[in-house]
C-alpha cells in the first residue's frame, strides 16, 4: 500500500491541466470523497494497528499534496495568459467603413455655399407639380410650340382620364414661382432639385436629372448684375481662369435669355467629346425675368426686375470631376461613388 501511495504522489506532483476540465477531472481521481485518496483512507481501516500510524501519515500528505495541486492549478487558471478564449491579438482589426457623399450631393453643397455667401437663401418646392407652376405662370401659352423644349411626363388623375394638369416638374423654375406668390420682393434664392424630363437614357441625357434656380428680384437689378454673378460662381467653382461666354437664347419665361457656357475643363478648350469638340460647356440658362412672369405671381414690373438662372447639377459635376457618362450618377456602382470625397465641398 505504501508502494502505492508514493507512485499516486508523484503522479499528483506531475500532473498538469491547462483548462477546466481538465482541472475537474484531477478533482474527481484525486480529491473528491469517491477518489481513489477517498478509497485509500477506506482500505486504511482494515489494516493492522501498527502499520496503520505510517500509512495513515503518507496518505495525510497525499490528501494534502492533492488538495494543495487542486488549489495552485486553479489559481493558473484564473491569472495565467487565458488559453480557452480563441482570438489571435496579433490579427489586423476590421476596419470602419465609413462612406461619402454622392458627388452630385457634393457639387449642390458647394453651389449652396458659394451663393449663401452672397445672400441667397435656399427655397424648396414640389416635384409633383401642376401645368400652372411648371408652365401657364412661367408665360408658357397653352399649347405653345416652346413647351416641345422639355418632353414632359404627365400623371393622369383617377378618374379623368385625358386631362393634362398634374405632371413631373420638367425644371425647378416652378419654385420661382411659388416664392414669388408668397413673398414680395426683396427675393434672392437659390432652389436645388430633381426634375423630370421624357428622354431616351444615353451618356448625355436622363430621364431625371438636378438642377439649381437661381432668382434676384428687387429693385434695379440688371442684366449685368446676372452676368458677374454667374462670373463669380464659375470662378469659385472652377478656379480664376475659368472663362464665361453668353449666347443668346429663348425661353418663354426671360427676356433677354442666354445659355451660360464655361471653357471645357476636360480638355482645357481644344475640343473633346463632352464639349462636342466646341472648347465650351453649357451650365445654365438664363435671363431677365419676364414681366408677365412677375404680374402672374402678382409683382408690379415697372417697379422690379429681377434675373433668374437654371444650372445643371450633372453638368457642373461633369467638368468638376471629368466624368463623361451621365449614367454613373445613378448606377450605384460602389466602384465609382468611392472616388468622391466629402472633403471636396469645400
Ligand atoms: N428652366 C430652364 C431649363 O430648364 C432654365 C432656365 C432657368 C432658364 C431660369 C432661364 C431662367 O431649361
Amino acid at each position: 500500500m505504501q508502494e502505492r501511495i508514493k507512485s499516486l504522489l508523484q503522479e499528483v506532483e506531475e500532473f498538469s491541466a491547462t483548462d477546466k476540465q481538465g482541472i475537474e477531472t484531477f478533482r474527481l481521481r484525486y480529491v473528491s470523497r469517491r477518489g481513489i485518496i477517498g478509497d485509500l483512507f477506506e482500505e486504511l481501516k482494515q489494516i493492522p494497528a501498527e502499520e496503520k500510524k505510517v500509512v495513515g501519515k503518507i496518505l495525510n500528505e497525499l490528501k494534502q499534496a492533492a488538495e494543495a495541486k487542486l488549489t495552485i492549478l486553479n489559481e493558473q487558471l484564473d491569472s495565467g495568459p487565458s488559453q480557452t478564449i480563441d482570438i489571435d491579438l496579433t490579427l489586423p482589426g476590421i476596419p470602419n467603413t465609413t462612406g461619402n457623399l454622392h458627388p452630385l450631393a457634393l457639387t449642390r453643397y458647394r453651389i449652396i455655399e458659394i451663393f449663401e455667401r452672397l445672400g441667397f437663401n435656399v427655397a424648396d418646392g414640389p416635384e409633383i407639380e401642376d401645368d400652372w407652376h411648371n408652365f401657364s405662370a412661367l408665360n408658357f401659352p397653352e399649347n405653345h410650340p416652346a413647351r416641345e423644349m422639355q418632353d414632359t411626363f404627365f400623371i393622369e388623375k383617377k378618374g379623368t382620364t385625358g386631362t393634362q394638369d398634374i405632371l413631373l416638374r420638367t425644371h425647378t423654375s416652378n419654385v420661382q414661382i411659388r416664392l414669388m406668390k408668397k413673398q414680395k420682393p426683396p427675393i434672392r434664392a437659390i432652389m436645388p432639385g430633381r426634375v423630370y424630363r421624357n428622354e431616351a437614357i444615353s451618356a448625355r441625357a436622363h430621364c431625371f436629372f438636378h438642377q439649381v434656380e437661381g432668382l434676384y428680384v428687387d429693385k434695379n437689378v440688371s442684366f449685368a448684375d446676372l452676368k458677374q454673378t454667374l462670373f463669380h460662381f464659375a470662378k469659385e467653382m472652377y478656379g480664376k481662369d475659368i472663362k464665361l461666354r453668353l449666347r443668346p437664347s429663348f425661353f418663354p419665361f426671360t427676356e433677354p435669355s442666354a445659355e451660360i457656357d464655361v471653357t471645357c475643363l476636360i480638355c482645357k478648350g481644344e475640343g473633346c467629346v463632352v464639349c462636342k469638340r466646341s472648347g465650351w460647356v453649357e451650365i445654365a440658362g438664363a435671363g431677365m425675368v419676364h414681366p408677365n412672369v412677375l404680374k402672374n405671381c402678382g409683382i408690379d414690373p415697372r417697379e422690379y426686375t429681377g434675373f433668374a438662372f437654371g444650372m445643371g447639377i450633372e453638368r457642373v459635376t461633369q467638368l468638376r470631376y471629368q466624368v463623361n457618362d451621365l449614367r454613373l450618377y445613378s448606377e450605384n456602382d460602389i466602384r465609382f461613388l468611392r472616388q468622391f470625397h466629402t472633403s471636396d465641398i469645400a
